[in-house]
């Protein structure tokens, strides 16, 4: 028997943001519990490494560690990664700012709330160093520094090629929940498949309870050197501004984590309002333009959809990508409020004036991939109408959802087609672009193929969709694969 009844019932509530219902998904161990992880812990040594892009990534890159809070004023070194011995002698210096986030407590709107889940853990500091002045696609060492002499190992990336060069990426779904458990091995899956990957999208809810640091730990743990080595280009979901806090009317407060801008070095373009700084934000990266949208700040929605229109407007790159934490168009029974109807309209449009390629998502905890069609009413394969857009929804992580039966028929009106859908699996995906081709693959943790297309730019008119063939025969189901329970994912030290 499959444990999946009561799933819509828990996808409502968490989603909604219900503290008991999202705190309870996470597992409790009984009886002896879990201590502190010795790799949670601030050190003089740096940890938590990660590339993040600029705006321009071809002459430049940031990278951003964390040390204890007592490391106020530290750097990092560059150098061109060469094949000799001592490839570091000549390394430049660059100093690093540096800045102590108080992770016990969250300001929003005035109001102070306790961040309870980080009660014990020691204050850290994240130090940012941006490299730039830089050649395109070439290959660069760099180390951090913590406490002098305190050094990281030397890494190697590579920046971002000029338009005209083949590149790969990844791209993943939710992690959110085993964190430390079972994501590991899909994101290190992901690295086997791809390790020349320029960069890394994660399509929001890295993590279940956006300020808890242990949740964090457990998330670079499990990347380890890749994001040290690989770019990541982060969007926020709904549980990076989820801390489980209430006002004093019992009303939930959604403010994003106080970790979010001291450990990711994103860019911030200052045409947006203040309140999406370091959550909207577009990278160019040799033949695509890669826009990140906020999808919780339902707020500046208008503001966001004017800033997509005019960088996608302003840009000339070939791959048009979009992504965002909550879809366009939901594959699960939706029985909970979620601005839906607000996001179709203030960014369909946008994506349709602009020819925007692929959409990536996360949110719904499930697999599935269709298009919209540019016109025709009736269009039953996104091989036959003329298309418009593609959006991926993909899950990386461990809690699953059941699909809808009624796929994306609701969605009708704006010509969406469901083609692929999965259950019960966790994915990464590999999307190779090379010259007038985008090459999709989503693959299961053990590398298989599920799903595979090729979009093909035409001289004139529409992208072409050509299907490619997977390892899998029928759809993956909670009903025709291995069993499910939702709960005990990881083993979490105890909540206060
Ligand atoms: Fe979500």
């Amino acid at each position: 028997m499959h444990a999946i009844r009561s799933l819509p019932m828990l996808a409502s509530s968490c989603v909604l943001g219900l503290a008991a219902a999202c705190a309870d998904a996470q597992p409790q161990t009984q009886g002896s519990m879990p201590s502190t992880p010795p790799w949670q812990t601030a050190s003089p040594w740096p940890d938590r490494i990660v590339v993040t892009l600029e705006e321009d990534p071809a002459s430049s890159f940031s990278v951003t560690w964390r040390t204890s809070a007592d490391v106020r004023e530290t750097r990092a070194e560059i150098v061109l990664a060469d094949d000799h011995a001592r490839f570091d002698l000549g390394a430049r210096s660059v100093p690093a700012r540096t800045e102590t986030p108080d992770l016990t407590r969250k300001r929003v709107d005035g109001s102070e709330y306790a961040l309870r889940w980080n009660e014990h853990v020691d204050a850290p500091a994240y130090h940012t160093v941006t490299f730039s002045g830089l050649e395109p696609d070439t290959l660069y060492a760099y180390r951090v520094m913590g406490a002098e002499g305190h050094w990281s190992e030397w890494f190697q990336t590579r920046t971002a090629p000029e338009p005209g060069t083949p590149f790969r990426f990844l791209y993943f779904g939710d992690a959110q929940d085993g964190i430390g458990s079972h994501w590991a091995r899909v994101v290190r899956a992901a690295f086997a498949a791809a390790p020349d990957a320029r960069f890394a999208i994660h399509a929001g809810d890295l993590v279940n309870i956006g300020s808890r640091d242990y949740e964090w730990a457990a998330w670079f743990r499990s990347v380890g050197f890749i994001h040290g080595t690989i770019p990541a280009l982060p969007a926020v979901g709904n549980h990076e501004y989820f801390d489980g806090l209430r006002d004093s009317d019992g009303d939930l407060v959604t403010a994003l984590s106080v970790l979010w801008r001291p450990q990711f070095a994103l860019p911030q373009d200052p045409s947006l309002p203040e309140a999406v700084r370091e959550t909207v934000y577009a990278v160019r990266y040799g033949d695509a333009l890669i826009a990140v949208l906020d999808t919780m700040a339902d707020g500046h929605f208008d503001a966001q959809a004017d800033w997509l229109d005019g960088v996608l407007g302003a840009s000339d790159a070939k791959w048009k990508i979009v992504t965002m934490h909550h879809p366009m168009f939901e594959l699960l029974e939706r029985r909970y409020p979620e601005p839906g109807p607000e996001r179709r309209a203030a960014f369909l449009p946008v994506f349709e004036r602009h020819g925007v390629d692929i959409v990536l998502q996360g949110h719904d905890h499930a697999y599935g991939r269709g298009a919209t069609m540019r016109s025709g009413a009736r269009a039953p394969t996104a091989t036959q109408g003329e298309l418009g857009t593609v959006f991926v929804t993909s899950v990386s992580g461990v809690k699953m959802y059941p699909v809808s039966d009624d796929g994306w028929s609701g969605f009708a009106e704006h010509r969406a087609v469901l083609e692929r859908t999965a259950e019960n699996t966790p994915f990464f995906q590999v999307i190779t672009l090379d010259g007038d081709a985008l090459t999709y693959e989503a693959r299961t943790a053990t590398g298989r193929l599920y799903d595979a297309f090729r979009l093909e730019k035409q001289r004139t008119g529409p992208n072409r969709l050509v299907e490619l063939a997977t390892d899998f025969d029928s759809p993956r189901r909670f009903d025709n694969t291995g069993p499910y329970e939702t709960g005990r994912f990881d083993q979490v030290p105890p909540r206060p």
